[in-house]
């Protein structure tokens, strides 16, 4: 069996550092763009298999081989389908960083190496796909790295979820808590330097979008005997051991704190250190992890007492006389009464006697009873014991209230609760864990082998689970066969602390003390105490119930020596851990079963997306949205089953494909999403710049009505299509803006020039005719003037309305020009010298200048003069005598005049979509007598919302209220009206400008017919003002495509010559259009369209070029 991956994530800084996290990685620099085969056997050197449901052989020496090999090769993690199992490297391995945190992030299992990050990664995403809780179980004995693994995913975790500085706060709370806990609930033994000698499982709840808001950690079986009685080797919990190094010579005075082995609980095991871990360094992170918890400086002095206070009780020893205990020497009472705020007598008289309420015919009596020697023991250490624990809970109760949140929708749970424990000699400490552990591999069973198949139940389930032996029992657990001594078992099990001892701490002088006895004692109450046995049971209990609630995964720890070295590989250590933890079986129910399962609500939510049907409910009978999906992807139906209440899919491979169809219309329906923004941005990003363009004018020059919301384009004359053009502009010159202008001559004669700003030069380009050679008598653009923009050195205007600008050149003659889009011009060329050369193109603004004229052959040069004075038309009128231009322009709008905001949000473009498609179907509704809206969404008088694509359609060039204007009755250069669009006709004929159709800012009343009315007639508009070409000069910047030899746009147009009937509807254009949106088309008069739909609005789509688009419908004719 062989998979073959590839196009996927996959990458580690294990690869990065020349660490091959896998054989069959194919590395390449960019971790996204990594390729990661994931093969099982054959092609080249076999080495070991991720996912071990891969195996040739499943016996369990081929499962610890291939183990052992990874190992070797620092590959520490590998799966059994989702399960993943992790063996202890017993050193940092370098694949734990940033990269690896981005890298399994939304990664799916198969495409990157296997990983605790990916676990984490699935609880996490399953979390919010799903809307379930998850856990993860982490089991394995003793120092086989559960709690590592537990961290491992509490940071992952927390790294990639989002959130606020009160998210911020719940994370610092999470993982802070992890050295808190550990201070107080680790310590050292033989098998681990840092064994938890308490469970944990520890809930992180998110919100809806997956941050998380809080958590909440219950902990179970604090090993409490270890204040008192401690194996050879081992150490207390850790931090006696912190405080004893860490306190500072303050808190020694205060606490009696000296080195550790002048306390009798430390020094009974002889072992203080720990290799590799700095005490004194700890108890800082200790102290500040409570802070973090908000535990106030005087509560962790408390705390510390307690702690200190414990230390010298163990100190307190007896001798025995008469059968009688006493206190061996009472000095040692004076500092542990002090601590715990009590008398020091009565300190000394509790341990050695005990009070019993006892019954006599029917009369209560109080009965004081001296302690023997091991009494008065067992009451000392009795006491230490439940004063620790207290504290150890009272420390989980403030980390769950820092972190405690109403909001429970759902969470993600870790469970790390402390190995399986066979000892030479297991008493009743041991039979509590191993019950438990005993439960969780019943869960684990439950979950994942039983319900998959019943023979693993029977294989597992066969033997009798209880035999009696000499001192005690035996327990046929799982993970093997353990004896229970039974000595003490009862006195443990009790578990409670004597009465008189909390009355004591009741009556303690430090409120903090008085606070973790809050008992209510009763006096003669015949309720029996809870037992320690009772209590594990019932907490096992609530643990799986609330286990069984969530999904769970599972990690598997392996621990690969006694040794704790790196590399070093205990064969029969693994073997019996492979054994016990039944990953045999756990392989071979796998690889028979359909081994993914999903109940089909969850599966049909899942991939939901792969089909139009299921998306984004399926209403019909499950097992049929079941069939669509799978058919969607062309799914073997071998591949699957559909059970009563769950589908289950075979093999992994078709659960990935599975994935990958739905990761791949996610990505698709993600750019779909990102257009429709960046195309919403985009608009943001031209009104900013109208802005910032008016602002260059503002104040300072009036305005047209039609510039003020005008969108910029840039190019208005197509360089690119014109190779006339772009062979004379060097390719790496962008060109930001191109318009044809008019240029004044020395007698004021306008001249056509292309107008062409790049990023380092302004062009002015004309026409020539070929006057020789074998191109003789073609049209030829040449440069007429090229002026680098570093000599440009400022540009005058006048305070009027009209489009003139003075471009002054340093050390060079001036060039007046007429520029329609003055505007927008000024504004790119001031963006290019701020970019390019730091400064800003000066301004004048002044109606009354000279310039310099160009020197041309003997004559040439002198300079002249422009006037501007007031008018009646919106037009200039130019008249010149001699060295003066006369310009006379009646006033525009104000100069403080400024842009209107028009945004339009991409869902009303797409109601606007959704409501062409409905008007379409309204009967004889073609045509309107208003020009159509834009922009804006009306109420057709049947209350239905009709919105149109955005914004009134242009009024046709020429078309006016009245009649339509005569031909050139402006003056040489016809303007239409105000309140028109402005298309120049004749020569270059820049876009239609988008004007609001009531000047004074929204949109104008209007209705559209009433439904099923009669039709009204379009009105045609007036034939547009013939071309008022200037003589001589042959026509340019025409908005079509241009070739070098075409005609003169000035000559007359010929008569169309039998245009063969069109099979699909098509239009011709009366008049060049601009588009000023996306989604409109840009054509030039005479264009032929093809017409894909009509509207009511005005707004028919076309076809045109091979795109398609909205046009003015008054533009067009149909042909
Ligand atoms: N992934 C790992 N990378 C590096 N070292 C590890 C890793 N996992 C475990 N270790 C080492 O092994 C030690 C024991 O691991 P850990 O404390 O997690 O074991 P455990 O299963 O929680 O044991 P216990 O049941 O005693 O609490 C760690 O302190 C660490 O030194
Ligand atoms: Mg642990």
């Amino acid at each position: 069996m062989r998979f073959f991956k590839k196009d996927v994530a996959a990458a580690s800084p294990a690869h990065a550092k020349g660490v091959n996290h896998n054989n069959n990685v194919h590395i390449i620099e960019d971790p996204r763009k990594q390729v990661y085969h994931w093969q099982s056997e054959g092609g080249g050197k076999k080495s070991s298999v991720d996912d071990m449901v891969l195996l040739s052989k499943i016996t369990e020496s081929a499962i610890a081989e291939n183990l052992k090999k990874r190992f070797l090769e620092d590959k520490i993690y590998t799966y059994i389908g989702p399960v993943l199992v992790a063996v202890n490297p017993f050193k940092q391995l370098p694949y734990f960083g940033e990269r690896e945190i981005e890298m399994y992030q939304g990664a799916a299992q198969y495409e990157v190496p296997p990983h605790i990050y990916s676990i984490a990664d699935t609880m996490y995403r399953n979390m919010l796909i799903d809307s379930d809780s998850q856990c993860v179980i982490i089991s394995g004995e003793s120092g086989a790295g559960k709690t590592v693994s537990a961290k491992f995913i509490m940071t992952y975790i927390t790294r990639i979820s989002g959130g606020g500085q009160r998210v911020q706060h719940v994370k610092d709370i999470i993982l802070k808590s992890n050295p808190l806990l550990e201070a107080f609930g680790n310590a050292k033994t033989t098998r681990n330097n840092n064994s938890s000698r308490f469970g944990k499982y520890i809930e992180i709840q998110f919100s809806s979008g997956g941050e998380p808001l809080g958590g909440k950690i219950s902990n179970f079986l604090l090993e409490k005997s270890r204040v008192h009685s401690l194996n050879d080797g081992e150490r207390n919990f850790h931090i006696f051991y912190q405080l004893c190094a860490g306190a500072t010579g303050d808190m020694k005075n205060n606490l009696g704190i000296s080195t550790p082995d002048y306390f009798s609980y430390l020094s009974q095991s002889g072992v203080y250190k720990v290799d590799g871990t700095n005490d004194a360094y700890e108890f800082q992170g200790t102290l500040n992890a409570m802070s973090v918890m908000g535990i106030a400086e005087e509560t962790q002095m408390d705390i510390m007492s307690v702690v200190a206070a414990i230390l010298h009780m163990g100190n307190i020893s007896f001798t025995e006389q008469n059968n009688a205990a006493t206190i061996a020497d009472a000095a040692y009472l004076a500092f542990p009464a002090y601590l715990l705020g009590i008398d020091a007598q009565k300190l000394g008289q509790k341990l050695t006697s005990r009070v019993f309420d006892s019954k006599w015919g029917g009369k209560s009596e109080r009965v004081d009873v001296t302690l023997n020697l091991e009494q008065a023991q067992f009451a000392r250490d009795a006491w230490c014991k439940g004063l620790y624990s207290r504290m150890f809970d009272y420390i989980v109760e403030t980390v769950n209230k820092a972190m405690v949140t109403d909001a429970n929708l759902f969470s993600i749970g870790i469970l790390d609760i402390y190995g399986f424990e066979i000892f030479g000699r297991n008493g009743f400490e041991q039979f509590c864990i191993n019950y438990v552990n005993e439960k969780l591999q019943q869960i684990f069973i439950e979950l994942t082998l039983k319900s998959e198949q019943e023979e693993y139940k029977a294989e597992v389930g066969s033997n009798p689970h209880y035999q009696p032996f000499n001192h005690g029992f035996t327990i046929k657990h799982y993970a093997g066969n353990v004896s229970y001594h039974v000595e003490n078992f009862c006195e443990k099990n009790r578990d409670v602390l004597f009465t008189d001892i909390i009355e004591v701490m009741q009556g303690s002088t430090n409120t903090f003390i008085r606070n973790l006895f809050p008992d209510v004692l009763q006096k003669g109450s015949k309720t029996r105490p809870t037992t320690a046995g009772t209590k594990i049971r019932t907490q096992a209990n609530e643990l799986v119930t609330t286990l069984m609630k969530c999904v769970p995964h599972y990690i598997r720890c392996i621990k690969p020596n006694e040794t704790k070295k790196p590399h070093d590989w205990d064969e029969q250590m693994v073997k019996h851990q492979v054994e016990y933890l039944g990953l045999k079986e756990n392989i071979k129910v796998k690889r028979a079963g359909f081994a993914y399962r999903r109940p089909y609500q969850k599966f049909l939510h899942r991939y939901a997306i792969l089909t139009k049907e299921t998306w984004p409910a399926w209403h019909g009978e499950p097992t049929e949205g079941i069939h669509v999906i799978m058919r969607s992807v062309n799914m073997d139906p071998a591949q699957y089953q559909i059970g009563r209440s769950k589908i289950f899919v075979k093999d992994p491979e078709s659960l990935y494909m599975l994935e990958e169809s739905r990761e791949r219309k996610f990505d698709h329906y993600a750019r779909v999403i990102q257009k429709a923004f960046r195309k919403y941005f985009s608009k943001q990003r031209y009104l900013k710049e109208k802005v910032a363009a008016s602002d260059l004018l503002v104040n300072r020059k009036e305005r047209r009505r039609n510039s003020l919301n005008r969108n910029f384009y840039g190019d208005y004359i197509g360089v690119e299509y014109k190779p006339g053009l772009t062979a004379l502009i060097p390719r790496r010159d962008k060109v930001e803006f191109a318009l044809t202008v008019d240029k004044f001559d020395r007698r004021f004669k306008k001249t056509k020039r292309d107008l062409i700003l790049t990023k380092s030069h302004l062009y002015l380009i004309g026409r020539m005719q070929v006057k020789k050679g074998p191109e003789k008598g073609q049209i030829k653009d040449v440069i007429k003037r090229k002026i680098d923009l570093e000599n440009l050195s400022q540009a005058t205007l006048s305070t009027y309305q009209d489009d003139l600008v003075l471009i002054h050149v340093r050390n060079d003659y001036e060039s007046l020009l007429e520029i329609r889009f003055k505007t927008e011009f000024l504004m790119v060329l001031n963006n290019k010298l701020k970019e390019r050369y730091n400064r800003e193109l000066p301004l004048n603004f002044i109606n009354s200048f000279d310039f310099r004229v160009k020197k041309t052959g003997w004559g040439g040069g002198g300079t002249r003069r422009v006037r501007f004075t007031d008018g009646t038309t919106d037009e200039p009128l130019f008249s010149s005598s001699g060295s003066t231009l006369s310009v006379k322009i009646a006033h525009g709008l104000s100069s403080t005049s400024r842009p209107g905001i028009q945004v339009i949000t991409p869902d009303i473009r797409i109601l606007a979509n959704e409501m062409r498609s409905k008007s379409n179907n309204v009967p004889g509704s073609r045509g309107n007598l208003q020009p159509p809206i834009r922009n804006h969404v009306n109420r057709s008088p049947s209350g239905s919302l009709i919105t149109r694509p955005s914004g009134p359609a242009p009024k046709p060039p020429g078309l006016t209220g009245a009649s339509p204007r005569p031909r050139g009755a402006v003056g040489p250069q016809f303007r239409p009206p105000l309140a028109q669009p402005v298309t120049n006709p004749g020569f270059p004929r820049p876009p239609v400008a988008r004007m609001p159709l009531n000047p004074g800012g929204g949109p104008p009343a209007f209705r559209l017919p009433r439904m099923g009315s009669p039709p009204i007639q379009a009105v045609q508009p007036p034939p547009p003002p013939s071309d008022p070409c200037p003589d001589n000069q042959p026509s340019i910047g025409n908005g079509s495509l241009r070739s070098v030899n075409r005609l003169p746009a000035s000559l007359p147009a010929k008569p169309p010559i039998n245009r063969p009937k069109p099979t699909v509807p098509q239009v011709r254009a009366l008049y060049g259009y601009d588009a000023s949106d996306v989604d409109e088309l840009t054509f030039s008069e005479g264009d032929i369209m093809v017409l894909v739909q009509e509207d009511i609005s005005g707004w028919w789509t076309c076809k045109f070029r091979g795109q398609e688009g909205f046009c003015p419908a008054n533009y067009l004719e149909k042909i």
